[in-house]
């Protein structure tokens, strides 16, 4: 069902005046199976730094990002709090602050969806603009997270940064077992396909709205939005921002890592 008759973003500000803060919401509470054993994906390293904090930085560096939200493992939110306190920018800013970026962190739930929600309801007021971004994207420029941020401020309700595709996608039936031959039932036109990445980016109320009323199982937050009836727009995705899920992920994202270094002169 459209709901297109509520004021847009754009409009809302109109009215109520300038700019709040933008709030990111971090989920990185997943196990991170497809890495094998080990700690949770979110707390593995690259080049001896949590992947998560990579995450936090890589949105910190936003000016526009004032609230970083971290959804941690159930049971390891006190950990993830120490970790942030331990990796804050030099220069002793106060516990629960990473320069001029403040954060929280909340105990996730069961599925990425949960999770996020948890996050959200952890959300103090004073944020029209919310992002949701994967921890097990550690790498994203600052400028996919501001184009994003900015295409919000601009009036469109969900903002998702996305590729085109180097494969040909086949839609299957899937198969009862793994690695068992499966039936293509239709390939889609290429052209027409993205890849989409994160931060996906949203106006609060409808990102909270989304949350509030879609059920089913679902992989990221704006295919919520698209239930709701409304529309979603892309954004140019990056190839750095790619999402760490198997362990050759790992070797590439410290490869990035090591040219950026080589870059910036270090
Ligand atoms: O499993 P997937 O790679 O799609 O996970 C994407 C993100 O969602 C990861 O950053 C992961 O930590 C997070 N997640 C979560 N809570 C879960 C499952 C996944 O926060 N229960």
């Amino acid at each position: 069902m459209s709901d297109d008759s509520r004021p847009s973003p754009a409009q809302v500000r109109a009215e109520t005046g300038p700019h709040t803060g933008v709030a990111a919401v971090i989920p990185a509470a997943g196990r991170g199976v497809r890495l094998g054993p080990g700690a949770p994906k979110a707390l593995r390293t690259l080049n001896g730094t949590p992947m998560l904090i990579h995450a936090v930085r890589a949105l910190a560096a936003s000016r526009h990002v004032t609230l970083v939200v971290v959804v941690a493992p159930p049971d390891g939110a006190p950990e993830v709090k120490s970790l942030l306190d331990a990796h804050a920018l030099p220069g002793g800013t106060p516990s629960g602050s990473w320069g001029s970026t403040d954060f929280l962190v909340v105990p996730g739930g069961e599925s990425r969806q949960e999770s996020v929600k948890l996050g959200l309801d952890a959300l103090p007021p004073g944020h029209d603009v919310v992002l949701v971004h994967d921890a097990a994207r550690p790498l994203v420029p600052v400028d996919t997270v501001d184009a994003v941020i900015e295409a919000v401020r601009d009036g469109a309700r969900a903002v998702v940064p996305a590729l085109p595709l180097a494969d040909t996608v086949k839609e299957v039936e899937p198969a009862a077992t793994p690695g068992d031959p499966e039936p293509v039932v239709a390939t889609p036109a290429r052209a027409r396909l993205r890849a989409v990445q994160t931060p996906q980016g949203f106006d609060r109320d409808t990102l909270v709205r989304a949350h509030e009323t879609v059920t089913d199982d679902v992989t990221d937050d704006a295919s919520m939005v698209e239930q709701l009836g409304l529309q979603v727009v892309t954004v140019p995705g990056h190839e750095e921002a790619f999402k760490v899920t198997r362990p050759l992920d790992l070797v590439l994202a410290e490869a990035v890592l090591a040219r950026r270094r080589l870059n910036d002169g270090f």
